[in-house]
């Protein structure tokens, strides 16, 4: 399973990729206006100094909401640099500019999948990544793991290349959970990721060799 980062914060990705097991990073909207990132110039400058962090695909989201718009505007980010994955919304502007890139061999993360029947037209029109929003779906009281596995199911019955990219990950079980069902990818933020590693045990154990170290070795 593939550990991206669902952040724009240069300090957190620095410190998810020194722990060496960072496959990527997920971007969007909202995480580039939380870090302050304003203005075509910058927010452009902003990706390629991710990619500068990260050896691993770094997806940054288009957004124009036609088709002629996605094209340019994704066209620009594919030239960026070569892990960068252009994010697309999942509509019917979002499939055809899929399409496009698909042919052109540009790389593309369907992102805002909310059902398995958008899964599979992304799918089928050559998406990279579909990004299925697992924590908002259980927001609104709806199981996001269950369509994780639905679309699990679809891509093996018809050996779909598309990876599933669980998104909207919220804490560590819900990557635990992913990985039984056989995502692809998670993309989540750092918590999520440390509190992988952490276990009462772990800690209470470490403390008790320290301890009985000490005793003999002073
Ligand atoms: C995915 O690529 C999105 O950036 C993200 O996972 C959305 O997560 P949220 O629901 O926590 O905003």
């Amino acid at each position: 399973m593939k550990f991206f980062i669902d952040t724009a914060n240069l300090e957190q990705i620095k410190e998810a990729q020194d722990l060496g097991i960072l496959d990527g990073v997920t971007t969007n909207p909202s995480l580039m206006a939380k870090e302050g990132i304003k203005g075509e110039k910058k927010i452009l400058k902003h990706y390629v100094d991710i990619c500068n962090i990260v050896d691993g695909d770094v997806s940054a989201e288009v957004i124009a909401t036609d088709f002629k718009g996605m094209v340019k505007e994704g066209e620009k980010l594919a030239k960026l640099h070569e892990n960068i994955v252009v994010k697309i919304p999942m509509t019917k502007e979002g499939i055809k500019a899929i399409k496009y890139f698909s042919d052109k061999g540009i790389r593309t993360n369907c992102t805002l999948i909310f059902s398995a029947g958008q899964a599979l037209v992304a799918a089928k029109a050559g998406a990279t990544y579909v990004s299925p929003f697992i924590g908002r779906l259980d927001d609104i009281s709806t199981n996001g793991l269950t369509l994780i596995d639905q679309i699990r199911t679809i891509y093996d019955n018809y050996l779909f290349d598309t990876q599933i990219l669980a998104a909207s990950v919220r804490h560590p079980m819900h990557i635990i959970e992913c990985a039984e069902i056989g995502a692809d990818v998670m993309t989540g933020p750092l918590s999520a990721i440390l509190a992988l590693m952490k276990h009462p045990l772990t800690d209470s154990g470490l403390a008790q060799f320290l301890a009985d170290h000490k005793k003999v070795n002073g």
